[in-house]
């Protein structure tokens, strides 16, 4: 094997806030950054990973006056179990640090400062919505009213969830604060705006480099750039929950201004403020690698803002940005009434990390796709792949020799050819961890698996064993076996650490490295086998998905967003009355129908919208559907469905909606379009 040239790389997770739970849906990109950087270290590289709670914002100073509390305890309790969750699901971090630090703050405002004094931040007075009974100013999310484009109703102050049109909070109609109902009214206020169009150039190059961004990002990005890179609000006015920004008293930086720069406080941090070491990461001229992983739904702050910000204050930019899909459990998006919103907390009280990173692992790729968790599949593969092919290969050949052969493994190997293909396949396996296809990585692993257990099974040594003079043959086939085996585990090493530290210690290994796949363990002294992994019961899904359910009864201070909204459990009708009263006549103008999805797609450029095509039984509608958040379009194909069959059509960015499908729920995973109990037909009014 070729020796490999030593890579310093800090690796960074988006930042969780530190107000809510952490649930398998950030556990994708954890568990992704994990192996990632598990891989680098086997490989010799220096890996760092730093990250924090992203500890600021109107959300946090929400929730911890909801608990009757302040924000700092709130932050310091959920930093406390945030670190737990991760610690446990095996995160190999290097530190976890919060926003709301010395270091952050440092780092904040040396920035800061640095893009003022560069002519990079501009001032100016803009209207904002003020609610009038609690005395603020109110974010985006924190006002709802009528889409401005379309018309529909209780849309938040960014964007309308039904037509997927972006606007100013200030261009809603019937504005209401969701904090107190009152209705907003207009303040001016002075705001520092960050100029990012001054790096419109900058950006440009940088981000059609070939590897900082997945080809699809790149295009999304010509689509921001043909927008025009529009001034960006850095500043919140009082009361807020961040640092108060140094020349402006009452006014604070919003904090998804200081959250990006959480991860060099985090860095600064683990290096004890070391502003050499420091500087080697992030100083201009810096040879490491600075390597993000992200959700899609955060690629704007990354690759237009956050490269921006430091380049604009003399700091490096980021080697690569690495975007990712949502997590999809059984198809649909995860959802608190059906159990699949799975806290982290909730899989580990019954289940060992291993399974779920390996399933995850399993499922990953490079490409900006969501992954879907198949509950029924998750037990069907890492049963199949981790207990019938991985760890099996150990425990048919184990017991041989330790009874037989006092533990110890033969002198040489029966086929040296088959070790050498086992060793041949690292270059292929370690490129797609390298690129991030973990899902090749995977099935190049269990390629071998099935070469090594399908050798066993040929040389049969259960029969061998009771052959005369054939014992020093069944030596060398199961330590062939265990060598096949430990070089998987070595493969594997990444995916479950868990396995592997075991494994290390059933071989009387030192820790694994990727060197170690060259050299078979010989004349090697091996201790009593126990099963690394056994068989995943799909009682302890049930389990699992039955205390989530309950999870919804509690509290979650996470949820301070939509309690806020007023969309908390039975507050229903006090937070969305009954309309007036209409006559019959009226209602009869609607005419809704029964109809089959017979195509679901997504919508290039639409955040929100997924395109169906509804079968009315004699014609087809062509209709776009604010539906993206809680549906896999796949698993609506074939689904029947009611639709508003004669909504006047609506022109739209994207094409015509021909129609409306109804749904419930106040959005994001918890939409539930409606369906007819069987026997309905395509076609049928609904009355
Ligand atoms: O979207 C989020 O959950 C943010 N807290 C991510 C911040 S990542 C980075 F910018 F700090
Ligand atoms: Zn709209």
């Amino acid at each position: 094997m070729n020796a490999i040239k030593k890579r310093d790389i800090l690796i960074t997770s988006a930042l969780p806030y530190a107000n809510g739970d952490i649930h398998l849906g950030h556990l994708v990109e954890y568990i992704q950054t994990d192996i990632w950087t598990r891989f680098q270290r086997l490989r010799g590289h220096d890996a760092t990973w730093v990250w924090a709670d992203d500890a600021h914002g109107t959300p946090i100073m929400l929730s911890a006056k909801k608990n009757g509390t302040t924000p700092e305890a709130l932050i310091d309790s959920v930093k406390i179990a945030h670190e737990k969750d991760f610690t446990d699901f095996q995160l190999s971090f290097d530190n976890f640090h919060t926003t709301h630090s010395e270091e952050n703050r440092q780092c904040v405002e040396t920035i800061y400062q640095r893009l003022r004094d560069g002519g990079h931040i501009v001032v100016r007075t803009i209207e904002q919505l003020y609610d009038p009974q609690t005395e603020m100013f109110l974010p985006d999310r924190f006002v709802t009213g009528t889409c401005p484009k379309c018309k529909t109703a209780e849309q938040y102050g960014d964007a309308c969830e039904s037509c997927g049109t972006t606007y100013d909070a200030t261009e809603l109609l019937n504005p209401t604060s969701v904090v107190s109902g009152a209705t907003p009214i207009m303040k001016d206020s002075e705001q520092y705006f960050f100029k990012i169009e001054n790096f419109d150039a900058m950006l440009r190059e940088w981000t059609s480099g070939e590897h900082q961004l997945q080809p699809e990002m790149r295009n999304k990005i010509q689509e921001w750039f043909e927008g025009g890179l529009q001034d960006w609000d850095i500043s919140r006015n009082k009361p807020y929950w961040g640092f108060e920004i140094p020349d402006a008293p009452g006014k604070y930086f919003y904090v998804w201004m200081d959250a990006p720069i959480g991860y060099m406080a985090s860095h600064l941090h683990l290096l004890k403020g070391d502003e050499e070491a420091f500087n080697k990461y992030w100083g201009k001229d810096s040879t490491a690698e600075l390597v993000h992983f992200i959700g899609i739904d955060i690629a704007r702050f990354h690759t237009l803002c956050w490269p921006a910000m430091l380049h604009g204050a003399g700091y490096r930019t980021p080697t690569a940005v690495h975007c990712h899909g949502f997590l999809m459990v059984d198809g649909a998006k995860m959802s608190k009434s059906r159990g699949t919103f799975i806290k982290a907390r909730t899989y580990l009280d019954h289940l060992q990390p291993d399974y779920l990173r390996y399933y995850y692992a399993a499922k990953l790729n490079n490409k900006v796709e969501n992954i879907d968790l198949n509950l029924e599949d998750f037990v069907a593969r890492v049963n199949a792949d981790l207990v019938g092919k991985i760890v099996n290969i150990a425990s048919r050949c184990a017991g041989f020799i330790v009874k037989n052969f006092d533990a110890t493994l033969a002198a040489e190997l029966p086929d040296n050819a088959l070790y050498q293909e086992s060793v041949a396949a690292s270059e292929s396996i370690a490129e797609a961890f390298e690129n991030r296809e973990f899902s090749r990585a995977i099935r190049e692993i269990i390629i071998q698996a099935d070469k090594a257990n399908q050798f066993i099974a040929d040389q049969a040594p259960w029969n061998l064993i009771k052959q005369h003079g054939e014992e020093i043959k069944v030596q060398q086939i199961c330590t062939l076996g265990i060598n096949l085996f430990k070089n998987l585990v070595i493969y594997l090493k990444p995916v479950v650490p868990d396995i592997a530290t075991q494994t290390e210690a059933f071989l009387n290994c030192e820790e694994f490295t990727w060197s170690d796949l060259d050299t078979p363990l010989l004349n090697h002294k091996i201790n009593k086998f126990k099963p690394m992994i056994t068989r995943l019961e799909s009682k302890s899904i049930d389990a699992i998905v039955e205390a989530s359910k309950q999870d919804l009864a509690t509290t979650n201070v996470a949820e301070a967003t939509s309690v806020a909204a007023g969309q908390a459990g039975n507050e229903q009708l006090a937070n969305d009355p009954i309309s007036d009263e209409i006559s019959f006549e009226e209602f009869a103008k609607v005419d809704l129908r029964i109809a089959t999805i017979v195509a679901a797609d997504h919508v290039e450029g639409a955040d929100k919208l997924l395109q169906l095509t509804l079968d009315l039984g004699g014609e087809q509608r062509n209709v776009f559907a604010g539906i993206k958040s809680a549906y896999d379009p796949s698993t609506l194909i074939g689904r029947q469905t009611v639709m508003v069959a004669n909504l006047k059509p609506r022109k739209m960015r994207f094409g015509n909606s021909e129609g409306m499908v109804l749904a419930a729920g106040p959005g994001g995973s918890d939409l539930f379009i409606l369906s007819p109990d069987d026997g309905a037909q395509a076609g049928m009014r609904v009355k």
